[in-house]
């Protein structure tokens, strides 16, 4: 059975003390409203990640990077590794968000060099695909994805890919409150299951978690998840309020 996940990317957002504050709130409402068979991650900034991770104690309630370099160690100033990432206690990495795929020039190649470092690290990788504007009104969607999912996830060992989740994030519907429909994401997600049931199977495909992402809100995030291949979502704007997440896990 494929896990049912929310994660919060808070992006370049919260001083340290904000984001220890509001994880800390976090856990403790999910102390009080346990998770069961769901699970919430928390993607911060770097800074927070050993704080947040040791301070976050419930059941299915983990922490998160953003983003990671494709080397183990070295002369890279400013950059952060898989491996310290790891040593934080966090659990997952975001690879490929679209924000790192436009404003840093990620490309394909990078993205599963990076894919390979975090899961040699141990790092469960949440890995973004999703369609610009144009490309959607081209009905060229499905063949980006596609394209995205070829060379940056699909390269990869059966064993390995197992411990990925897709997150299918529209640049159009990103941070617009603008979100795709109910019918787009599952027609998506559809095509993104597809596509793995022919690359790894229909058991790899039956087990493989896809989230939504772009403008998700609990006002819409129960129609989003209520479609069969809708299996949570990664939220930005809507993960930085502690009610509005909470509701938008409960709507899962
Ligand atoms: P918004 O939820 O703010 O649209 O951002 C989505 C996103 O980019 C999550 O990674």
């Amino acid at each position: 059975m494929r896990k049912k996940i929310v994660a919060g990317n808070w992006k370049m957002n919260m001083e340290l003390s904000e984001g220890v504050a509001f994880a800390t709130a976090i856990n403790s409402y999910f102390k009080d409203h346990p998770l069961k068979d769901k699970e919430v991650i928390l993607c911060t900034p770097f800074i927070h990640l050993g704080t947040v991770s040791s301070l976050l104690t419930v059941k299915g309630l983990t922490a998160g990077a953003q983003n990671c370099n494709d080397h183990k160690s070295g002369a890279f100033t400013g950059e952060i590794s898989a491996v310290m990432i790891r040593s934080t206690g966090a659990a997952s990495v975001i690879i490929g968000h679209s924000e790192r795929r436009s404003y840093y020039g990620e490309d394909d190649t990078l993205l599963a060099a990076k894919t390979v470092e975090a899961l040699r690290n141990g790092l469960r990788v949440i890995f973004c695909c999703g369609e610009v504007l144009p490309e959607r009104e081209k009905n060229n969607h499905f063949e980006v994805v596609r394209r995205q999912l070829d060379k940056g996830l699909f390269t990869l060992p059966v064993e390995e890919f197992r411990k990925c989740v897709i997150a299918y994030e529209p640049v159009w519907a990103i941070g617009t409150g603008v979100t795709a429909t109910p019918n787009q994401a599952q027609e998506m997600h559809h095509f993104i299951r597809d596509i793995i049931k022919n690359q790894y199977g229909p058991d790899v495909a039956s087990d493989t978690t896809i989230l939504y992402g772009g403008s998700c809100k609990a006002s819409n995030a129960a129609e989003l998840f209520a479609n069969p291949d809708v299996d949570g979502g990664l939220i930005g704007g809507a993960s930085l309020a502690k009610d509005e997440f909470c509701s938008i896990v409960n709507a899962l």
